[in-house]
């Protein structure tokens, strides 16, 4: 699939069918995650994928009660470390989290690109969700999101004219 096609027509998707994702498909969609750029090369993240239903069950009311995540056969939760040191400069402690947001990116991206719906869930309780899935402490939740077949299937991936225009979020030499 064209890249500029998968960016274009990535939706959130709020309605899955419960159908299985192909192991290959769903590796190909970790491994893009896997191969994203980090500061210092230093891959501070870990994405736990989460297909247990009474997990899932127990991650909707750390999510803000949002129940349809758990209609999806996977949660992807993509965990961050704390870094001590941070040689990027004034992102500080939140470098780790960057990091791990920008492989959850890619990982979405693929999704689309495989046919599979996502939809980042940034309403979470960070200490909930720990709890639930045994994150240590020094790490963190970035971010969740459902992983598999759209409900309405293809029509779910439609473009958007629901964004502000270039004009208005790009300038040229000063802010
Ligand atoms: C950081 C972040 C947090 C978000 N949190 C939620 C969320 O908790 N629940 C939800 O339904 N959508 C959430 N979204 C999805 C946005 O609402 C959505 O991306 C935006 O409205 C644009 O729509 P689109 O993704 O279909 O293009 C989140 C998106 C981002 C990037």
């Amino acid at each position: 699939m064209d890249f500029y096609e998968v960016i274009r027509t990535r939706r959130s998707v709020r309605s899955y069918k419960p159908d299985p994702i192909p192991d290959n498909v769903l590796r190909r969609v970790l491994d893009a995650a896997r191969i994203a750029p980090s500061g210092s090369n230093r891959q501070p993240w870990k994405f736990i994928v989460v297909k247990d239903e009474e997990t899932k069950r127990k991650l909707i009311p750390a999510c803000h009660n949002q129940s349809w995540i758990a209609e999806a056969p996977v949660i992807v939760v993509a965990c961050a470390q704390e870094l001590a040191y941070n040689r990027g400069g004034y992102m500080g402690k939140l470098s780790g989290v960057m990091d791990a947001t920008i492989a959850f990116t890619h990982l979405i991206l693929a999704a689309r690109a495989e046919g599979l719906g996502t939809c980042w869930i940034g309403a979470f309780d960070n200490d909930k969700v720990k709890e639930i899935l045994g994150v240590p402490e020094g790490w963190n939740v970035a971010a969740l999101t459902p992983l598999g077949y759209p409900s309405e299937g293809e029509d779910a991936f439609r473009e958007t004219a629901n964004r502000k225009p270039l004009e208005e979020i790009v300038s040229t030499d000063k802010f």
